[in-house]
């Protein structure tokens, strides 16, 4: 290897890592399914809840428990449920089969795709 192609090799190694800051420092387009969410909730730190809690940090959190002021359900508190890509993925489809007698009057997002786009996007927004 000559310097040039070592220090050709060590640019690109750098540069997933600088284009993963980038994601982070600035806000992504919301994906269209986040328009319905958005009608009911937020996700911005310092945010208002709305008919919804403000779901910053949601992600490795309980169910019920990152907005201390705000009322959830019992049916939800109690659920045991922690959030992560998987479970928000089973919420989605068809929160009250998930959690029956929770109060997140949403009928659910069939397509897996739609699905996929609005929880990687939550993932960094909800940070
Ligand atoms: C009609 C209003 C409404 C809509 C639309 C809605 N939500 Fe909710 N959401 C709620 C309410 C109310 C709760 C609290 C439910 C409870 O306490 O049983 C909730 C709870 C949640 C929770 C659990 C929060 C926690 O702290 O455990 C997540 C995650 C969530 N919603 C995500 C979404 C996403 C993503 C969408 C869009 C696909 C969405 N919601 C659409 C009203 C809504």
């Amino acid at each position: 290897m000559t310097k040039f192609s070592i220090a050709l090799a060590a640019a690109f190694a750098v540069a997933p890592i600088f284009s993963a800051y980038a994601q982070t420092a600035a806000s992504q387009p919301a994906p269209r399914a986040w328009l319905q969410c958005r009608a009911c909730h937020t996700i911005k730190a310092g945010e208002a809840n709305k008919v919804g809690p403000n779901l910053n940090k949601v992600f490795g959190a309980r169910a019920g428990a990152i907005r201390p002021n705000f009322v959830y359900s019992p049916a939800l508190k109690s659920s045991g449920i922690v959030w992560n890509e998987k479970t928000l993925d089973t919420w989605l489809i068809n929160p009250a089969k998930m959690v029956r007698g929770n109060r997140m009057a949403y009928p659910g997002l069939a397509d897996p795709v739609q699905r996929k786009a609005l929880i990687d996007w939550m993932r960094k927004e909800a940070r």
